[in-house]
């Protein structure tokens, strides 16, 4: 029998297999890339690591059913060979680009395959520790898929002459503890969100053609039902334990999530006017879409929602955005003047986040069964 080797990501069947592709080509990585890649700020994506034993204890059995089906349709693997440079891929200028543009989205290339990448460690590393074949199933095909997103970002990234080192950044990125119940939270709002954000934009250009000024706007379909699925899957493992999202204070902590998360983007896509403008997306336009689509989405799992139509939701998060810029400008102006420019505007980053976090949340009545499928 003749076994073929795959030689490009899209094909890989396994997060290994993807990983090795991807190291061949890391001869020719750039080094300004993996140092964007690798800073860890409050903006930046960060790496991952838990209790991985606690996690290897869950029980599926309580959500068998609907664990089966979705584990049946992972296995199947719908997108395997997608993630690759086909004859829709049109050559781009990369050149001609305007200068802040092209930063910017260069900028946004680098962190989407940096949290991409994050993912893929984290679940990589779940499925090498775990001894529970339902999770390591999972795992095994979540990591999968992230690598070949990560991998195919990173071929998009090569045509600019940058591209990351995945292989150093698994190595020397510093990893952020978080307890499985943070995993949880933190990971299902990124798949979930990560769906809204790649929906959106392609629905978007789908009407706007002539704002798609890179090709790989055109994978996202395929793309954000990945990250659909994965989303799924963190909604099946918090059912399994309905402590994780019901207790007192585990809503607290929910609540605190969801907030740092839309935040955080709020604040990362507000510093990259050129990029939006380029796709004619209207960024605050934009950013409500995504978290009126993730809000809806959680439904399915989360009690409590951010009544993000309150005026005290934008007008936090525009002081949030203004205390962010605010320690950008103090950070470069350096010195004694410069430490105390960032330790009033981390006063008031923290106020900001208070406003965000103190407005009283929306209940919702959880569905038994949380399945949902992709409907944007
Ligand atoms: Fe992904
Ligand atoms: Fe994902």
């Amino acid at each position: 029998m003749n076994v073929q080797t795959p030689t490009h990501t899209a094909d890989a069947t396994t997060v290994e297999e993807g990983l090795a592709l991807q190291q061949e080509k890391a001869k020719f990585d750039s080094q300004a890339a993996t140092d964007l890649a690798m800073q860890n700020t409050i903006l930046t994506p960060r790496f991952y690591t838990t209790d991985f034993d606690e996690l290897d204890a869950i029980d599926v059995t309580p959500v068998r059913p609907q664990w089966d089906a979705l584990l049946g349709r992972m296995k199947a693997d719908p997108n395997k060979g997608h993630f690759r440079k086909t004859e829709d891929w049109d050559q781009i200028d990369w050149e001609g680009m305007e200068p802040e543009l092209k930063k910017e989205f260069l900028d946004f290339l680098i962190s989407s395959c940096t949290a991409e990448f994050s993912g893929c460690v984290l679940y990589k590393e779940m499925k090498r520790r775990g001894n529970n074949s339902d999770i390591c199933e999972l795992f095994s095909y979540m990591s999968r898929d992230e690598a070949r997103h990560a991998g195919f970002i990173n071929d998009a990234l090569r045509e600019a002459g940058v591209a990351v080192n995945l292989g150093f950044l698994t190595k020397q990125k510093k990893y952020t503890y978080f307890r499985p119940k943070f995993i949880y939270y933190a990971t299902y709002l990124s798949e979930k969100i990560g769906y809204a954000r790649y929906i959106t934009i392609y629905r978007h250009l789908e009407a706007h053609p002539e704002h798609r000024f890179h090709p790989i706007f055109k994978w996202f379909k395929e793309w954000c039902n990945d990250e659909f699925s994965h989303g799924e899957a963190f909604a099946l493992l918090m059912k399994t334990e309905p402590k994780i999202t019901q207790s007192f204070t585990n809503k607290l902590w929910i609540r605190f999530f969801l907030t740092a998360v839309y935040a955080t983007m709020w604040v990362r896509d507000h510093a990259r006017p050129k990029f939006h403008e380029a796709l004619g997306v209207d960024i605050d336009w934009y950013d409500m879409e995504v978290f009126r689509k993730t809000s809806a989405i959680a439904r399915q799992v989360f009690p409590v929602e951010l009544d993000i139509d309150n005026p005290r939701f934008r007008s936090g998060l525009d002081r949030m955005n203004r205390a962010f810029l605010a320690m950008d400008r103090a950070r470069r102006r350096g010195g004694v003047a410069g430490a105390l420019g960032r330790a009033k505007a981390g006063a008031a980053a923290a106020l900001a986040f208070a406003q965000l976090y103190t407005i009283p949340v929306k209940r919702n009545e959880v569905p038994e069964d949380p399945r949902l499928e992709p409907a944007y």
